[in-house]
């Protein structure tokens, strides 16, 4: 068996890169006759209804905002209810038809089941669900000294995505709708001091790739792998739980730079409406993809390279840059709780940021 698995470690490569460049022509082809025909037949949202989770800050705003020009019938999802208020006379304005605020926090299913259902008694049905939930950090693993915080960040990411999905899948099949995930390159090109979000990225394509192949073409999945896009930090998007603030005040006033956010959000819509199986933004980061699998040493010299000055800096690479707190070799990491509610430990809290 070994020797088999030698000659087609020698032969499978090669032979499938020269099939796929063959098939490449055909399969544009194919790809470009489906996204024209989509793009001019693709779904008229109008009367639609669209449920956006995260949707009190940055992408999922602006998603809101998109949808609402498209004349939809809208769910705004968030803890913070007091920025929904503001987000919906806007959406409003830009034409949505109907707007429902509601605070939940996607992590707990109970919350999913009643957000869900009030969806679905008030507008009668669900067409996208839009999962746009997140929570970022910029701490090297070995600089937390509080495991609280890692089931946290995998809820929020992982399990914030999962628990809306399951419990909205069987009104999205009545109407042949479609889940929107807000993903991330992350999961092909991580970065140092992203370990955790970057673990949960991965996990929540994994996830959604395989629910693809069980929901076949009854609920139509729109996967967003973006780079950096630049959102607002403000006005507690550092919270972990309502009323537990993960950041001193001023440290959660910071813009951070990137791609433009409205453009992103455009790009998004636009790909669910014409039902596209993914969202790339930028398309060009894909080729990191194949450095990954046939040169990942260089991927590894090229991070090590640029990342060679920040491994010994004790700050953020964003918000104020606020200097991390030092970690004695005393300071050995507790155990990890099975409550993530539990906060208030030594964990840096600065450091957890909802970024890329
Ligand atoms: N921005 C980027 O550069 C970038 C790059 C790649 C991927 N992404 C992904 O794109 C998505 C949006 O990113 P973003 O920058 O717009 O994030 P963001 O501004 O931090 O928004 C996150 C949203 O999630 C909500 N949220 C967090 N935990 C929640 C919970 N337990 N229950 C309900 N809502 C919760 C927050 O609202 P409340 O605090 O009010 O609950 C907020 O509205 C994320 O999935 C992110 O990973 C972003």
């Amino acid at each position: 068996m070994e020797l088999v698995n030698s000659v087609l470690n020698f032969v499978v490569p090669p032979a499938s890169l020269v099939m796929l460049a063959c098939a490449w022509p055909a399969l544009t082809f194919i790809n470009t006759c489906e996204w024209l025909y989509n793009t001019f037949f693709g779904d008229d949202m109008e009367d639609k209804v669209v449920i956006i989770t995260g949707a009190s800050s940055g992408i999922g705003e602006q998603i809101a905002y998109e949808y609402a020009k498209r004349r939809t019938n809208l769910v705004l999802v968030a803890r913070r209810e007091n920025r929904l208020w503001g987000i919906r006379e806007k959406a409003r304005q830009l034409g949505a038809k109907n707007v429902l605020i509601t605070a939940a926090d996607v992590v707990k299913e109970d919350d999913c089941r009643r957000f869900i259902t009030e969806t679905v008694n008030f507008y009668g049905r669900v067409d996208h669900l839009v999962n746009t939930v997140s929570l970022g950090h910029t701490f090297y693993l070995e600089e937390a000294t509080d495991t609280n915080v890692f089931p946290i960040l995998m809820d929020i990411n992982f399990w914030g995505n999962v628990y809306p999905t399951y419990v909205a899948l069987p009104y999205l099949r009545q109407t042949r709708g479609r889940v929107i995930v807000n993903a991330s390159v992350e999961n092909w090109l991580p970065l140092p001091r992203m370990s955790l979000y970057s673990a949960a990225k991965a996990a929540v394509i994994n996830f959604y790739e395989t629910l693809k192949l069980e929901v076949k073409d009854d609920v139509g999945i729109t996967i967003a792998t973006h780079g950096w896009i630049g959102t607002e930090i403000t006005r507690g998007k550092l919270m972990m739980d309502e009323g537990a603030d993960m950041q001193w005040k001023e440290e959660r006033e910071v813009r951070a730079s990137g791609s433009s956010v409205e453009e992103f959000a455009k790009l998004i819509v636009a790909g669910a409406c014409r039902g596209d199986p993914y969202v790339k933004y930028p398309g060009w980061y894909d080729i990191f993809l194949l450095y990954r699998v046939f040169a990942p040493n260089v991927l590894q010299w090229t991070f090590r390279m640029l990342f060679a000055h920040q491994g010994a800096r004790r700050t953020s690479f964003i918000g104020t840059a606020r200097p991390l707190r030092e970690t004695s070799p005393s300071s050995s990491p507790s155990p990890a709780s099975s409550s993530p509610q539990r906060l208030g430990g030594p964990i840096v809290m600065q450091d957890l940021q909802r970024l890329e």
